[in-house]
């Protein structure tokens, strides 16, 4: 659907020059898809600034013009949020690609969005400094779209979440007009806080532009361990067993063996014992300054994993072998998706409540005839859920899977959980809002969106519909 004119096209040229206003075919295609699903969205053009002011002269102009605008960061996205569902314009933040500065007295960075998150992260170590937050695609994904969506990752259980680090913002509204949300510190009880509000609302409030993090002083040692189980239950209980000895790895993530094997056929994996009698594996990293501290610290853990019927622990000994384990952990989502596991959840429980999860999860698998594989933050209660049904690949669109998805919501909000806990809500999860909140919640969250956006040009049609 086209809903940008040629003349408009003209326009964006005259503001940001002729190479980064894009709309040949091969464009077109490359930015009509994320992650998510198999689901492709043609937008009409694709414009690429280069500076707040060029965004906020392109958000007044498709404001006035009331033409869609779709943020995108690096496009790895897993619920569809930069997806241009109603044509119009992506707007890409990848040259917007800066790292402003590292300021190591206060220990703040100011970044632009279109940062790779893991090139931020290594600039920061090269100061001994340490920003936490890893989602599995932090060598492709962009900082903004970190910001965007509330990103986790593996570290989320020791260190929290993107909305942990994120000081301040400077924003474009959908009006063109520019805004900073906060100050750069680490204590701010002043008015409402827009910052957080930002944070994860998935580019339906405004585009950001800069971006300020706080950043800790960088742990000296990490050591990591691969605990396998015969029983998959088993496993989860033993996730928070740990914490109530009083542990706080940083890094409790649980695979199923599924998922492990098919990945490891993927990258080819040389150095991490895989073997056909396993259910699933815990992966626990431990980090801080003392070497003997920590040794002591898996150790205790290791034999507390025995009480869970463990089998065989591999311990990574060195750089690599810790590489080549992480490395199957966090491609298993692109692995599984190659395999057919196309649809991906990301429920949250209450840690304890992390073996009804999976168990629920099965039962519904049996019942509705698909495959499904476990993977994900269980030391956050935080389960990935790849379903392969034979015939269904995408959950948007299919009132079957709806309906299926429906249940597992369901079983996820008797334990106390919620929809999304780092993949946000985007284009796919928005069927299943109200099973979660009431009306008044809804109306409270539309109002937000009128008054950053009163047109609705900004992301439209995520997270809830506007009527
Ligand atoms: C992961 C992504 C998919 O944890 O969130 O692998
Ligand atoms: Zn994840």
């Amino acid at each position: 659907m086209a809903t940008i004119s040629t003349d408009q096209i003209s326009f964006l040229v005259a503001l940001i020059g002729a190479d980064y206003v894009l709309y040949d075919t091969e464009s077109l295609e490359k930015y009509s898809r994320d992650e998510t699903e198999k689901l492709k969205f043609y937008p009409d053009v694709i414009v690429k600034p280069k500076t707040t002011n060029e965004v906020a002269a392109i958000m007044q102009f498709c404001n006035q013009h009331l033409i869609p605008v779709t943020p995108r960061g690096a496009g790895t996205g897993l619920s569809g949020g930069a997806l241009a569902t109603l044509g119009g314009v992506i707007l890409s933040t990848e040259r917007m690609n800066s790292i402003i500065e590292i300021d190591t007295r206060n220990m703040f960075v100011i970044t632009e969005p279109g940062v790779i998150t893991e090139d931020l992260m290594n600039a920061v170590k090269e100061k001994n400094l340490f920003y936490p937050p890893d989602p599995s695609s932090k060598g492709s994904c962009f900082i903004g779209g970190n910001i965007a969506e509330n990103s986790g990752g593996p570290k989320a259980v020791k260190y929290g979440v993107v909305k942990d680090y994120v000081l301040n913002v400077e924003l474009v509204l959908p009006t063109g007009e520019v805004i900073w949300t906060g100050a750069n510190v680490i204590k701010n009880a002043t008015g409402y806080n827009l910052t957080q509000l930002i944070v994860g609302s998935e580019g339906t409030l405004g585009i950001v532009t800069k971006i300020v993090l706080k950043l800790l002083p960088l742990p000296k040692v990490d050591l990591l361990m691969l605990v396998p189980f015969k029983n998959l239950n088993n496993a989860s209980d033993a996730v928070s067993a740990i914490f109530n000895a009083g542990f706080t790895p940083s890094a409790l993530e649980l695979i199923e063996i599924e998922a492990l094997k098919i990945t490891s056929k993927l990258i080819g994996n040389h150095s991490v014992p895989v073997s056909d009698d396993i259910a699933a594996h815990l992966i626990i990293e431990t980090d801080g300054n003392d070497k003997e501290v920590l040794m002591k610290e898996m150790e205790t853990i290791a034999e507390l994993m025995q009480q869970y019927n463990c089998e065989e622990i591999f311990f990574a000994e060195d750089a690599n072998q810790k590489q080549e384990l992480w490395k199957l952990r966090r491609r298993a989502a692109e692995a599984v998706k190659l395999e057919g596991y196309t649809i991906e959840e990301d429920t949250v429980v209450p840690r304890a409540e992390l073996t009804k999860l999976i168990v629920g999860v099965k039962e519904l698998g049996k019942q509705h005839g698909f495959k499904v594989v476990c993977y994900g933050h269980a030391g956050d209660g935080n389960l990935h859920i790849r379903i392969n049904h034979p015939s269904i690949k995408n959950s948007y669109g299919s009132e079957e899977m709806i309906n299926i998805l429906k249940k597992l919501f369901e079983l996820v909000k008797s334990l106390g959980g919620t929809i999304s806990a780092e993949h946000g809500i985007g284009l796919i999860q928005k069927p299943y809002m109200d099973i979660f909140f009431n009306k008044t919640n809804l109306q409270i969250m539309r109002s937000i969106k009128k008054v950053f956006d009163p047109n609705n040009i900004l992301n439209a049609n995520k997270i809830f519909d506007i009527n």
